[in-house]
């Protein structure tokens, strides 16, 4: 237990010190994290606000630390009753244990119930828009050019991108920097800088057509710091469908006079194993890059599944446990964890074949 508590404050610190504290409310360099943890709380403490249609406000008295309990007994006793009824049970999705006993599998069916309310809206929306997709078949006549997937969004989807998609993904969805900022937003942990004193490279391009796409070769862009690679061969070995994939690997590079970060080159790993850059076809390179996305799209899930929930959510199964719900910590957690013990159980049945 008390290794709980040390492990969970300091997620709990790492997470509101990160991606909170830091960018909204407090400087950076902060003197007494403690206490301005503590003046957070007390702000984001907002009685009176609507917590029905505004899920993210705390509701309730205001929260405590344990030393400060009006009466440690009752706040004690209510800790041992949660301790009880609120059990570690069979892993759901795979990962460490599951909420269990009574209060456990109360609180995942409400948070189940919860997320299912809050999507309704999205779903029926996707229904509408797949149904008037497929009325609308017709007038594309099929496809002939890559420019021609665009005509497959005006007029369509306006349930579920009612102001369209981003101008830029429609007009600049087949240009480098464009396939290169989305591995910055999809899986940016997927991508790393090689170093150069300790990496080797996975595969070689030859320097004519290294320094045509990049200004130099791959072994200068290696020794000057400035190459990145993308590694998705694991995902041969997963068993195949009937449809064709590759398993990728790639390389990236930061160009020297413009300062962005590129493309340079990918590797199926599959079939002839070919290895396709900038230089190739417009279309062959375009199809290198699909693939890689196929292969990020697939990592992305499991990835998100195995090293974010499946991390955060024993961490916080020990804090419902161990910490009183006055507790500011366990405030702050349940703002951040909201309805997370409804997504394993949906990735059983939809990400999982079982
Ligand atoms: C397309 O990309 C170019 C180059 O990065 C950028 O200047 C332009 O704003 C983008 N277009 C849209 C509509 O976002």
């Amino acid at each position: 237990m008390f290794f709980h508590r040390i492990a969970l404050k300091g997620l709990a610190l790492s997470l509101v010190h990160n991606s909170f504290v830091n960018a909204v409310v407090l400087p950076r360099q902060s003197k007494n994290p403690a206490s301005d943890l503590l003046s957070l709380i007390g702000a984001l403490d907002t009685s009176g606000a609507d917590t029905a249609s505004n899920p993210f406000t705390l509701p309730g008295p205001k929260f405590v630390i344990t030393q400060k309990a009006d009466d440690p007994v009752i706040r004690a006793a209510a800790i041992a009753t949660k301790q009880l009824t609120f059990l570690y049970g069979p892993p759901i999705a795979g990962g460490p244990s599951y909420p269990s006993g009574a209060t456990g599998l109360l609180r995942t069916a409400a948070d189940l119930l919860a997320i299912q309310m809050d999507i309704r809206p999205e779903l029926a929306g996707a229904v509408l828009d797949d149904t008037q997709a497929t009325v609308n078949l017709p007038q594309y006549d099929g496809l002939d050019s890559v420019k021609d997937y665009t005509k497959l969004y005006p007029n369509n989807w306006e349930n579920t991108l009612p102001r369209g998609p981003h101008p830029g993904a429609e007009t600049n969805f087949t240009r480098d920097l464009f396939f290169s900022m989305e591995r910055l937003s999809n899986s940016p942990y997927q991508v790393r800088r090689l170093n150069p004193s300790s990496d080797t490279l996975a595969f070689e391009i030859d320097d004519a057509t290294a320094r045509k796409t990049a200004g130099s070769t791959l072994q200068s862009l290696l020794t000057d710091g400035r190459l990145f690679y993308a590694d998705y061969r694991d995902q041969k070995n997963l068993p195949p469908t009937t449809h064709y994939s590759a398993a990728c690997d790639a390389y990236f590079y930061i160009d020297p006079s413009s300062g962005d970060f590129l493309p340079l080159a990918i590797r199926t790993n599959v079939g002839s194993n070919l290895i396709y850059t900038p230089q190739d076809t417009a279309n062959d390179w375009l199809l290198a890059k699909i693939m890689l996305n196929v292969n990020d799209f697939w990592f992305a899930q499991w990835n998100h599944l195995a090293q974010t929930h499946e991390v955060v959510q024993i961490a916080y199964m020990a804090a419902v446990r161990t910490l009183s719900e006055d507790h500011p910590v366990l405030a702050l957690l349940n703002r951040l964890m909201f309805e997370v013990f409804a997504i394993q159980s949906l990735a059983a049945g939809s990400l999982l074949d079982s």
